[in-house]
């Protein structure tokens, strides 16, 4: 068997490209499912039981469906109903910020819950209001917890991106598999696919570890 660089070296500005749409795709997808998730999570935790129930369900959905079929909902059924047209990055995002928004919920949720419910009572003792205690209280303590499991799912929202490839998204296993059928070559393609993946997801947990550092100490 010998393996064929001069293909791989073919297809490099593809998987350029590809790297470049993944990227796009985790980061649109971290920051739209922070934002939700942040909403769903906050909701998750009201006092009122009807408030919490849709979004217990909302959690519950996301969680407990594949992702493979969240974005094929997406893609050919709620992209089409809102734009009228299927559009396979659009569908992407979409589809990977609502799943991440419920394990984000979760995050939200387990990161306020953690905080003793000691610093709570003291800060009403202390006459704040269950607002203000929880603006400067409650939530800086909170997020502090918060960033690694953030961290970790921006890692798996990179490679989750990949399920993208069957909605035809340009994405980096897209044209992995754009090019095993080109040549019909496996190794090829998926090694130097993987390899790019794996790049993706070092730097970035480097990278988290560091800011992890920088924010939990002092
Ligand atoms: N492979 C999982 C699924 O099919 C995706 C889980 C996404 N996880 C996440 N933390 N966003 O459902």
């Amino acid at each position: 068997m010998n393996f064929r660089f001069d293909l791989i070296a073919e297809y490099a500005p593809f998987f350029f490209q590809g790297t470049l749409v993944t990227i796009g795709l985790s980061l649109g997808a971290i920051a739209i499912g922070t934002i939700l998730g942040l909403f769903i999570g906050i909701g998750k935790i009201a006092q009122n039981k009807f408030i919490r129930l849709p979004f217990s369900w909302y959690v519950t959905f996301f969680r407990g469906t594949p992702l493979f079929v969240q974005m094929l909902l997406v893609h050919f059924g709620l992209v089409p109903l809102l734009i009228g047209d299927t559009n396979g990055i659009i569908a992407a995002i979409v589809a990977l910020s609502l799943n991440s928004a419920a394990y984000i919920a979760e995050i939200f949720r387990a990161g306020i819950q953690s905080i003793d419910k000691g610093q709570m009572e003291a800060a009403r003792s202390l006459g704040m209001s269950h607002k203000q205690a929880m603006r400067y209280v409650i939530l800086p303590q909170a997020t502090k917890r918060m960033i690694p499991p953030l961290g970790n799912e921006f890692v798996i929202l990179i490679k989750e991106s990949s399920i993208a490839a069957i909605i035809a998204t340009p994405e980096l296993m897209y044209w992995g598999r754009a090019m095993q059928g080109q040549y019909y070559i496996v190794w090829e393609p998926y090694l130097t696919v993987a390899l790019i993946y794996l790049v993706l997801t070092l730097s970035l947990s480097k990278l988290l570890s560091f800011v992890e550092r920088r924010t939990t100490t002092g």
